[in-house]
């Protein structure tokens, strides 16, 4: 295992990168490359440097690359729905800038993470979804992250880059954004909280691999070390799902709340079952889930009890 000197974090002021720089400073010299659109400069170490700017502009996020000898990308439009809205600008978001950091890294060696995503997969035929699971992506959102991810492996196939996408799926935790187009237990917990109708989109029977931020940090830095992840795709997930039903209920209960459960309209482009396998990360990274669902709302909730 080989640990870095330099590492880049693209959306590193958002809610995954900031968790990731704050383990990344303990070890190694971290530049945060964020524009503070979505992110918030207070989660950001003081231990780490910071460039402010928009992950579409080239040059300052090529020569950012140059610097670091490895670069987790974390920036990205990540709402499938404002996705479904504006593809246009959500690919520019999502998609051009992954060829500026893959054309950088081939002139400098840098290693690249990329946040990748289980939207890729589109509607699953079989469950659980393993990294073979075709490829059917059921909206703007996850066809980027399936072109990205591409590019990821071609860039190694073609080039030599030493990159590796790791296919989040529901990632949650400390700092997730409320707000209409953010993650639904971040939603559900700010409902709840304030006793507000919690709103489930359908018949809430659509299912998620909830996985707390904590574990995705965990994948990033095997990812960034491991000899053996270059050129691959991860599943990273805790290999267990639960319905949106299931997760109204039990959010409800652990915070107390007087909220009603309500259903609404199901979303456009929505995946109906999401289930990782996590035989191949466990594998060939050693990744290892330390918090189920439960466990993981549990520390979620716990926070933001007022
Ligand atoms: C999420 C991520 C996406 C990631 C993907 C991986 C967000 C905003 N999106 O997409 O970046 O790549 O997982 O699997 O974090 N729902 C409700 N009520 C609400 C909000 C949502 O019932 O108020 C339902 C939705 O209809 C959906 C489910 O909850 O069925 C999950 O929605 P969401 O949290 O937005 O995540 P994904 O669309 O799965």
């Amino acid at each position: 295992m080989t640990w870095f000197h330099h590492a880049l974090v693209t959306g590193g002021a958002g809610f995954i990168g900031s968790h990731l720089t704050d383990r990344l400073v303990e070890n190694c010299e971290v530049t945060v490359y964020d524009d503070f659109s979505n992110g918030d400069a207070d989660h950001v170490p003081e231990e780490a440097s910071v460039i402010q700017a928009d992950v579409r502009k080239r040059k300052p996020l090529a020569d950012a690359v140059a610097e670091a000898d490895v670069v987790f990308h974390e920036a990205a439009q990540v709402s499938v729905q404002q996705s479904v809205s504006n593809p246009k600008s959500s690919q520019e978001v999502n998609v051009d800038p992954m060829l500026t950091i893959l054309e950088s890294a081939r002139d400098t060696d840098t290693r690249v993470i990329l946040a990748s995503s289980a939207a890729l997969y589109g509607h699953p035929i079989y469950l659980p979804i393993d990294e073979e699971h075709p490829k059917e992506p059921t909206s703007p959102y996850g066809l980027e992250k399936l072109t990205a991810d591409h590019y990821c492996r071609l860039y190694h196939d073609l080039y030599e880059v030493e990159t590796v996408a790791l296919r989040y799926f529901n990632a949650y935790g400390p700092r997730q954004q409320g707000g209409d187009y953010s993650g639904v237990i971040s939603i559900f917990r700010d409902q709840a909280l304030a006793n507000d109708d919690i709103t489930v989109e359908g018949d809430g029977e659509q299912t998620r691999d909830f996985v707390h931020v904590d574990d995705i940090v965990q994948a990033n830095l095997l990812a960034a070390t491991s000899d053996d992840a270059v050129g691959k795709a991860f599943n990273i997930g805790t290999g267990d799902s639960i319905t949106i039903r299931e997760l109204a209920d039990t959010i409800k209960n652990v915070t107390d709340s007087e909220s009603d459960i309500v259903h609404v309209d199901s979303r456009e482009g929505d995946i109906d079952r999401s289930e990782a396998s996590i035989d191949k990360a466990r594998e060939v990274l050693g990744f290892q889930p330390e918090y189920t669902v439960f466990e993981g709302l549990r520390d979620y909730l716990g926070q933001g009890r007022p």
